[in-house]
């Protein structure tokens, strides 16, 4: 765990809320293709608009929120992305396998510190899917990887391609690092 001595105070992620304009294709694609359930819904004040609270921990009410009353969908928001890590290696295929079979575009990318998928939910907010590498590196770093690869030949990949990288250093001695880093 990550502790910072010179702050007052930890903040500690919890949620994010997007206004949404297409409630269905909206709650299909997080729920369906995401497997995020609706935890809440309703007015968030007496005839104002609905909010639709979702998440996937159960010690977590509301991982994200939409509230419908977007006015516009152009090609981009304001929000870059979100990013939501797994666990294994087959979780992250099973993202890819996913979109495969909905014909979803992804963006698999390697940051070196971390496998991913970037890719845009139906109204276009970027979202990041990925898993831990052993590693750290400096940032920022961005490399297409091959989503094909088992996990043994995608780990050496990203060894392969970013050892020679600026601090790149197994995450245990990073972590340490960071902790002491003034
Ligand atoms: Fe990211």
């Amino acid at each position: 765990m990550i502790h910072n001595e010179f702050s007052i105070m930890k903040l500690d992620w919890s949620h994010t809320v997007i206004n949404i304009k297409d409630r269905e294709k909206i709650l299909d694609f997080y729920t369906n293709t995401l497997g995020f359930k609706i935890s809440d819904n309703g007015p968030i004040v007496e005839n104002g608009p609905e909010i639709i609270f979702i998440s996937q921990n159960p010690n977590e009410h509301h991982q994200l929120a939409f509230v419908l009353g977007r006015e516009e969908v152009g090609n981009q928001t304001s929000l870059n992305h979100i990013s939501f890590r797994v666990e294994t290696f087959d979780e992250l295929k099973e993202v890819k396998e996913k979109f495969d079979s909905i014909n979803h575009d992804y963006m698999p990318l390697c940051h070196g510190n971390a496998l991913s998928f970037y890719f845009s939910d139906p109204e276009k907010n970027g979202i990041e899917i990925f898993i831990d590498t052993p590693w750290d590196v400096d940032q920022p770093q961005g490399i297409p990887w091959d989503p094909e690869l088992d996990e043994k030949s995608a780990l050496e990949w990203v060894e392969e391609t970013f050892k020679n990288e600026p601090g790149f250093i197994k995450k245990e001695e990073s972590s340490k690092e960071f902790v002491n880093r003034k």
